[in-house]
């Protein structure tokens, strides 16, 4: 690996835009301000892609979990498992209905929740469990599935990082009474704002439709049937949706070819670790290539600052949700060990549309000299 020197600013995320997005958004100037026609177009395209029968587009992911939550019934005295180790777009609309998010450990190889981890924290309230497909990796589902179905609970995939990512061929948002998405300005296709919920259940879908738009009689558009929540997307996020989703799979082999690059780097050298890599069954998506180094003396937080003052940003690895002032009292006796040890470890590398490997080789060199020093 030869890298030179950077003279310009190392960027971690963002979208990658070209004359294709603007013009569509153009055409959506002139024709798109009486209809939600650029929107249905991409729910129908988008729900195919999965092999879904439906999609909804919302405002935001946390929008698409907050009403799939309430079209579910969550409500105050009900539990919803979810894993420490995620962004609190996957926690907070449960707080929103009442209901207690009770968190859980992930495992060490993954970083996802699992059936043991969840196994110790289901009680006779628990409703649903919340997976998230962290960093691109997913759990099994089909594990999940199995003690989900004994104990009456709903499953729901949480794969706003798992765009591109599948398990034994089955896309990341296949999974679940629903799945979510977002298309948050970092993410590998993204509106600016935006998500999606996906699902194959028809009454359900009617259910979450309803309480997008006001509660609103399908017979009479002005007849307001319940006090509902608004998240309706505007066409203008549908035309973007659209255009990004017609670049889809060179969207994701982008992201794929930054992973391999780092990996190439980082592979044979005198460290052990794990990343946002493939195997067998599983590939990842990689939306920001992720690393965890096993060095005992390795920390986190050190290796952040002392790059940050070679211009290259670094994001710490999801902070155990429990441990922060929101959430402190959520915190329940389990010991969620392994999440803590992530924390410490975990390092997300700029994963920028914009990177050419002579700068993937500029950040992979820096990092190696702080790891094996
Ligand atoms: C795992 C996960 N869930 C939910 C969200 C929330 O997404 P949004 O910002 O679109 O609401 C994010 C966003 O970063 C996320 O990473």
């Amino acid at each position: 690996m030869q890298s030179k020197n950077m003279n310009h600013s190392i960027k971690m995320c963002g979208p990658s835009i070209t004359q294709h997005e603007k013009n569509i958004i153009l055409k959506m100037m002139d024709d798109g301000w009486d209809s939600y026609q650029y929107v249905e177009e991409f729910e129908e395209r988008f729900a195919k892609w999965h092999d879904r029968r439906f999609c909804l587009m919302t405002p935001c992911c946390t929008h698409a979990i907050h009403l799939g939550l309430i079209a579910l019934g969550i409500n105050i005295g009900d539990e919803v498992i979810v894993p420490e180790t995620t962004w609190t777009g996957s926690v907070a609309p449960i707080t929103y209905t009442g209901a207690r998010p009770v968190f859980c450990d992930v495992e060490k190889d993954n970083w996802c929740l699992s059936s043991d981890t969840i196994n110790t924290q289901i009680t006779s309230k628990t409703k649903a469990v919340i997976a998230v497909d962290i960093y691109g990796f997913m759990p099994d589902y089909m594990k999940l599935e199995k003690l989900c179905a004994e104990n009456n609970i709903v499953i729901i995939e949480d794969a706003a990082e798992a765009l591109g990512s599948s398990l034994r061929g089955i896309r990341a948002g296949k999974f679940g009474l629903f799945s979510v998405h977002s298309f948050h300005r970092t993410k590998t296709i993204t509106t600016g704002e935006g998500g999606a919920l996906l699902t194959d259940d028809e009454n359900f879908y009617k259910r979450c439709k309803f309480l997008r738009d006001h509660g609103r009689s399908a017979e009479q558009p002005y007849l307001i049937l319940e006090a509902t929540t608004k998240y309706m997307p505007s066409n203008l996020m549908g035309a973007m949706a659209c255009a990004q989703l017609d670049r889809i799979n060179e969207l994701i082999s982008i992201k794929q070819a930054i992973r391999d690059r780092y990996l190439s780097n980082f592979e044979g050298q005198d460290f052990d670790f794990t990343l946002t890599s493939d195997n067998t069954n599983f590939v990842n998506g990689c939306w920001a290539t992720t690393l965890v180094i096993e060095n005992e003396a390795f920390n986190s937080s050190s290796t952040i600052k002392n790059l940050a003052f070679k211009g290259i940003p670094l994001r710490p690895f999801f902070r155990p949700l429990s441990s922060m002032p929101a959430y402190t009292n959520y915190k329940n006796k389990s010991n969620n060990s392994n999440s803590d040890w992530l924390f410490k470890k975990g390092i997300t590398l700029p994963s920028h549309y914009e990177l050419d490997n002579n700068t993937i080789d500029y950040i992979s060199d820096h990092l190696l000299k702080e790891i094996v020093s």
